[in-house]
C-alpha cells in the first residue's frame, strides 16, 4: 500500500513550499492539486467562459483534458497536451479557479485522476479537500493555516520583492474572498478533517514547519 499525506488549508498558508520540501527529503511525489483546478480555469478564461454560467462551465470541463507527468521531480501539468505550468500561477487564474473548482462535473475528474496518482506512488498531496473526500485513509492528515493577516503579509512581501507594487488590504481582502468561497461552497468545502493534525504557521518560520512535517511523517511511517 502506498504511503499518503494529506496536506489542505486555506490559500496562502504555505501548502506548497512546504510539500515541496518535504516530499525531497522524504522521497515522496509532490502533487499539487490546485495546479489542476487552475489549469481547468485558464482553459475556460481561454475559451471566454462565463464564470456565472455553471452549466456552462460544466459543459465545456468535458473537452479539457487535465494530466500530470513528472520531469526531474517537478510536476508538469498539461491541459489538452501543452504544458501550461507558466499560465497557471497568476492572480487571475488562482480567482477563477476558485470560482470554476465547485462544479461537479470539474471536481469529478480532478479528484479521480488524484485517486489513482495517490494509489500508485508514495506522496504528499495539497489542496483543500484532500483528506476530507480525495484520501480518506491517508495515513498522516495535515490542516496548515496561518491569519489573513500574516498570509496577506507574507503574499505583499513576495509581491514586492518581485518589484509588482500592491495594496497589502487589497490582497487581504482578496485573501479573504477566497477563503470564504473555498469553505462555504456546496461540494467538499476546505474544513480540517477530523482526524488531521492542526499546523498554524502564524509565528513560525518556514524552517521550522518543515521540520514538524517531517518529524509527524516520519513518525506517521514508522506507524
Ligand atoms: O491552492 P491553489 O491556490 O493553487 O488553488 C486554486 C483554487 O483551486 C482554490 O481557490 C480552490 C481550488 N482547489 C480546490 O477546490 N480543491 C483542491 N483540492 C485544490 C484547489
Amino acid at each position: 500500500m502506498s504511503f499518503n499525506v494529506a496536506i489542505d488549508g486555506p490559500a496562502g498558508a504555505g501548502k506548497s513550499t512546504v510539500a515541496k520540501a518535504v516530499a525531497k527529503e522524504m522521497g515522496l511525489i509532490y502533487v499539487d492539486t490546485g495546479a489542476m483546478y487552475r489549469a481547468m480555469a485558464l482553459y475556460m478564461l481561454r475559451e471566454g467562459v462565463n464564470l456565472r454560467d455553471t452549466a456552462k462551465i460544466a459543459e465545456k470541463s468535458t473537452r479539457a483534458d487535465i494530466t500530470i507527468r513528472y520531469e526531474d521531480g517537478v510536476q508538469v501539468v498539461c491541459l489538452n497536451g501543452e504544458n501550461v505550468n507558466a499560465y497557471i500561477r497568476t492572480e487571475e487564474v488562482g480567482e477563477a479557479a476558485s470560482v470554476t473548482s465547485p462544479v461537479p462535473q470539474v471536481r469529478e475528474n480532478m479528484v479521480r485522476l488524484q485517486k489513482a496518482l495517490a494509489a500508485g506512488s508514495d506522496c504528499i498531496m495539497d489542496g483543500r479537500d484532500i483528506g476530507t473526500c480525495v484520501l480518506p485513509k491517508a495515513q498522516l492528515k495535515i490542516y496548515l493555516t496561518a491569519s489573513s493577516d500574516v498570509r496577506a503579509k507574507r503574499r505583499y512581501d513576495e509581491l514586492t520583492a518581485k518589484g509588482e507594487s500592491c495594496d497589502l488590504q487589497q490582497i487581504k481582502a482578496d485573501i479573504e474572498d477566497r477563503d470564504y468561497r473555498d469553505m462555504h461552497r456546496e461540494l467538499s468545502p476546505l474544513k480540517q478533517a477530523e482526524d488531521a493534525v492542526l499546523v498554524d504557521t502564524s509565528h513560525m518560520s518556514q524552517e521550522e514547519v518543515i521540520s514538524e512535517i517531517k518529524n509527524l511523517c516520519r513518525q506517521a511511517r514508522e506507524k
